[in-house]
């Protein structure tokens, strides 16, 4: 289960890859992962027409820097004009592979013909791999659903047209444009997708645990697996699943090994944005994968939600640590 992969002519550590995640795989946040062994990290989608009009902003969306490879960017847009035109801007930036996002179902997005959307005309997919294959000889891959709506499942044609036109790997999380992140993945199509593709089949959707990677790379067979909503939840799954699939006994985190991680992910992201201010908001929406299952925690988070203040962050932490060693002795 647990081995290298080849896309096109990259060699990657091993098939364990970070999704790309609006508002979470920044700079900071990928390092978290690829600390534990993940195989390739994904930056978050970034719009071709964002690339074209205003430059400078979307741009950052890539940003990369020491230790960060191989690192995955994902372009979202509508045809092959647009994004063949944003990838001539950035081609010359650092990454290994490029992503075509055919599975985002926000309604900004869709309604701009981009993300899900392109599961509506895999000829235009065609295009677009063909064109981006023209500029470059790094990968070219793709994400996708398993189609716009349950009676219009499509992702072996996604496939057939991704392949002819030289993809060198997909991703397939297997639910439907309306179903959203509702209901459960059906990883039967990434079997099938499987038994068809000449290419990696990366399997993605609903895997929160280590039994649950084991049992995508058994069910499927699928050549890697993608991680996404599983890594926001538990910050340390990577670890995890690499544990558990190199049959390693995995002894779980203390909780205040856990916070102490918690405080050099916020320093990171506060020297990566040079904003304490903002890096601390931003930080809160991946403090709840840190802190979690002591008691009080929930009154740490809500202290914390309400700090700015790097500093008071780590007296909060240290603060709660001291309160509960403090109970731990007075219990024995
Ligand atoms: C907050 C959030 C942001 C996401 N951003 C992206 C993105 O930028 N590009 C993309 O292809 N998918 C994106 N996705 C979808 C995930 O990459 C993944 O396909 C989906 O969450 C299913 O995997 P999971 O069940 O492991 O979460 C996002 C999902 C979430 C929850």
């Amino acid at each position: 289960m647990l081995k290298p992969l080849s896309i096109g002519k990259l060699q990657l550590k091993c098939n364990i890859f970070i999704a790309p995640l609006a508002g979470y795989t920044n700079l900071p946040t990928r390092l978290v992962y690829r600390e534990q062994g993940a195989g390739i990290a994904y930056a978050e989608m970034v719009s071709a027409q964002g690339l074209h009009y205003n430059f400078n902003k979307s741009v950052t969306l890539i940003d990369s820097g020491e230790n960060d490879s191989p690192l995955g960017i994902q372009l979202f847009g509508s045809s092959r004009e647009t994004i063949v035109r944003a990838f001539e801007v950035i081609k010359n930036e650092k990454f290994d592979v490029v992503d075509i996002n055919c599975g985002c179902s926000v309604k900004k997005i869709i309604n701009s013909g981009s993300g899900a959307s392109l599961l509506k005309t895999p000829d235009e997919v065609y295009k677009i791999i063909k064109g981006l294959k023209e500029l470059t000889d790094k990968p070219v891959t793709l994400k996708i659903r398993s189609g716009w709506d349950h009676n219009s499942i499509n992702y072996k044609d996604m496939y057939y047209a991704a392949e002819s036109a030289g993809a060198a790997l997909i991703t397939l999380h297997p639910r439907t444009k309306t179903m959203l992140f509702d209901g459960k993945a059906d990883w039967s199509h990434i079997t099938e997708l499987k038994k068809i593709s000449t290419i990696p089949v990366i399997g993605n959707g609903d895997i929160f645990t280590a039994d649950d990677a084991v049992a995508m790379f058994n069910q499927t067979q699928c050549d890697g697996i993608m991680l996404a909503r599983g890594v926001m939840e538990n910050p340390f799954l990577v670890e995890e699943i690499i544990a558990r699939l190199e049959n390693r006994l995995y002894i779980p985190r203390t909780l205040k090994n856990r916070l102490y991680s918690a405080t050099l992910h916020c320093k990171a992201l506060i020297d990566y944005t040079g904003d304490e201010v903002k890096a601390m908001v931003e930080f809160r929406k991946f403090f709840k994968g840190y802190a979690k299952g002591g008691k009080g925690i929930t009154h740490l988070r809500q202290a914390v939600n309400q700090t700015v203040s790097y500093s008071q962050f780590v007296s909060l932490i240290a603060q709660y640590l001291e309160y509960s060693e403090k109970e731990e002795v007075e219990k024995e």
